[in-house]
């Protein structure tokens, strides 16, 4: 019943939805999804049958992490929801939980328009909005004692402007924002990885990692903490990044975001925009290649988000067996159509079943032992 309904969304979105949309301003065709999900959400009619078009749930998807129930693995990455405004309808098309964000100390505008494209060939986006959202006081503000549905996370960054090249300043910034929301949402991400802002990517450096995680760690907070990586990082960045992330409360990392290399093969598309960074199927095995070196030098030190290039169950299913306990999305889910994660969490179900396993846990990492 499930998979028909899926398929019948399916050939309509394939067949009538994307082209219209694929032929109109990405962000533009972003915006206007967004004000869809804000009025769906709003009344508990219109989330009851967005539930019944793209809802799926199986008891064996379910997972306790940090204390944490998660319905299902299946997550929406960061940078979709950036002001928090669809938490009320994201679970009920099938999402097991959300990131919303980044949200940074300031409010910050973004990067000019154009900020956002396609790459139909590589099936990925180029994405250079640079961090625009509300600021951390409003979000916080507007968040306060709201209960949701289901476990959010809040994605952390600094805030895009040339103040933040000083390391002190900018890490005033994050302390600002993450304090503002210690007492909202499940757990943090501090994204040090936006390929898109003022200064790059200085806490990807572990000097700085040190400095940032010792002031985040005086911040009073019984949440879980993960660290998003840049999927473009050496082993040995990573191991460096890793020994500084076990010296402190980290308890998750996320891999990954956008990639800043353009000379990756799964780029297949000409004109690649000169800014940005590149999310969707070019970074699906970059983001598979941290996951797997991860899970085999710390094991369970760390809980793994895989994130990059999901478009389907076995890709999901390829992040859990090398290791990821979650896994997030975002193109996947322009590219196939919002029944992909009803799809994804059905095939997860066969997937494991067919395997033998009767959790998702049991799978977790078993192909980078
Ligand atoms: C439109 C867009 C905006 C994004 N904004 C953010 C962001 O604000 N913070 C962040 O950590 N990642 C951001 N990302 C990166 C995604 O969270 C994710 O790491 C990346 O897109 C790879 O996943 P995907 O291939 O499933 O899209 C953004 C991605 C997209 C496509």
């Amino acid at each position: 019943m499930v998979k028909c309904r899926n398929v019948f969304i399916r050939l309509a979105y394939k067949g009538i939805l994307k082209p219209f949309f694929f032929r109109r301003d990405p962000e533009d065709v972003h915006d206007a999804m967004t004000r869809v999900g804000v009025m769906l959400g709003a009344h508990a009619f219109t989330r009851t049958i967005t539930q019944w078009k793209f809802g799926y749930s199986d008891p064996l998807l379910q997972q306790r992490i940090w204390d944490i129930t998660f319905p299902n693995p299946i997550g929406l990455a960061a940078g979709f929801d950036k002001d928090a405004e669809l938490t009320s309808i994201i679970p009920r098309v099938g999402f097991g939980f959300e990131e919303i964000g980044s949200i940074t100390g300031l409010p910050c505008a973004g990067n000019p328009k154009p900020r956002l494209w396609r790459l139909p060939k590589s099936q990925g986006l180029v994405v250079w909005y640079g961090l625009k959202n509300k600021g951390s006081k409003f979000l916080s503000e507007k968040l306060r004692g709201k209960k949701f549905e289901f476990p959010i996370g809040t994605s952390i960054a600094m805030t895009n402007c040339s103040a933040n090249l000083d390391t002190t300043t900018a890490i005033s910034d994050y302390h600002m924002a993450f304090e503002a929301f210690t007492t909202i949402g499940d757990y943090y991400t501090i994204n040090i990885s936006c390929p898109n802002v003022t200064g790059g990517q200085p806490f990807i450096e572990p000097e700085k990692l040190d400095l940032l995680l010792t002031d985040l760690d005086t911040i009073a907070t019984t949440k879980p903490i993960c660290i998003k990586l840049s999927p473009d990082i050496s082993f040995d960045e990573l191991d460096r990044i890793l020994v500084v992330a076990e010296k402190h409360r980290v308890h998750g990392i996320i891999c990954g975001n956008l990639t800043k290399n353009k000379d990756n093969k799964r780029i297949i598309d000409s004109n690649i925009p000169e800014h940005g960074g590149i999310s969707g199927k070019p970074t699906e095995e970059l983001s598979n290649a941290l996951i797997s070196y991860i899970y085999k030098s710390k094991k369970d030190r760390f809980v793994i988000i895989g994130c990059g290039g999901v478009f389907s169950a076995e890709d999901a299913y390829k992040k859990i067996r090398s290791g990821a306990s979650l896994v997030q999305l975002i193109t996947g889910i322009i590219f196939e159509g919002p029944q992909v994660v009803s799809e994804i969490n059905c095939g997860l179900t066969d997937l494991l079943r067919c395997d033998g396993f009767s959790s998702i846990s049991e799978a977790i990492g078993v192909d980078s032992r």
